[in-house]
């Protein structure tokens, strides 16, 4: 995995739901982090702030969370995924069932990673809806140090739609708010490529039409 070069990472990078249940060691954890941190935020603030959940009784907590968006988010389409011009029924369907594996096993997930925001005052809606700017770069930035770490990893929200129960489960003080929860841990999975739109159909140079 440590030759891969970076443009061959940013390609390779999909969504890992399933992941093995072994513990990842904590520099590597660690390691991931350090990355994260390393992206940029607005005015330099660097108010990201990285909570790493091991222990069983908060991951059980965070996966109640998770079942509950989930299960509001996939219900209506649980027997019929529909289809997008650039994903047919087939592969929403299967990453529809990659979502609900994820669910039925987050709990045994080694590391479940909360991005978060400190932003040193009392955080309302809108700055809690505004505000992922200056921690998303970072959040890129570790899903692809697990990838090329050979580690799993996908950024999941749908967790974290009821503000109040997450501060209360990981404790967080008013001032953070939490914007993402990365699963991480060993691939039960194949890694493969991305399939993305092109170029064509989403970039123009200097005017739109
Ligand atoms: C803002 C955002 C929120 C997401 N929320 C979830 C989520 O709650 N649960 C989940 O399983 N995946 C979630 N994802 C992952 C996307 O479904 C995934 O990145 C997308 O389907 C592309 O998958 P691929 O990279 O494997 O091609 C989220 C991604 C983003 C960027």
């Amino acid at each position: 995995m440590a030759d891969m070069d970076l443009f061959d990472v940013m390609y390779h990078c999909r969504a890992m739901r399933k992941l093995d249940s072994k513990p990842v060691p904590e520099e590597l954890l660690i390691k991931l982090i350090d990355a994260a941190n390393q992206a940029p935020s607005g005015s330099n603030m660097q108010g990201g702030r990285w909570l790493v959940v091991r222990d069983p009784a908060v991951k059980q907590e965070l996966a109640t969370l998770n079942r509950q968006g989930v299960e509001a988010y996939i219900g209506p389409m649980k027997d019929n995924p529909g289809s997008l011009p650039h994903q047919d029924e087939d592969k929403r369907r299967r990453m529809m069932y990659s979502v609900l594996w994820q669910m039925e096993h987050m709990h045994e997930i080694p590391a479940l990673v909360i991005a978060c925001m400190d932003f040193g005052v009392k955080v309302d809606d809108n700055m809690a809806a505004r505000g992922g700017g200056s921690i998303w770069p970072g959040i890129q930035n570790l899903l692809l140090a697990a990838r090329a770490l050979g580690l799993g990893a996908a950024p999941t929200t749908l967790a974290l739609g009821n503000r109040e129960a997450v501060a209360k489960t990981l404790n967080l003080p008013d001032t953070m708010s939490a914007f993402c929860l990365i699963p991480v841990g060993y691939p039960l999975g194949n890694f493969g490529p991305v399939t993305r739109k092109p170029t064509t159909e989403i970039m123009r140079f200097d005017r739109w039409s």
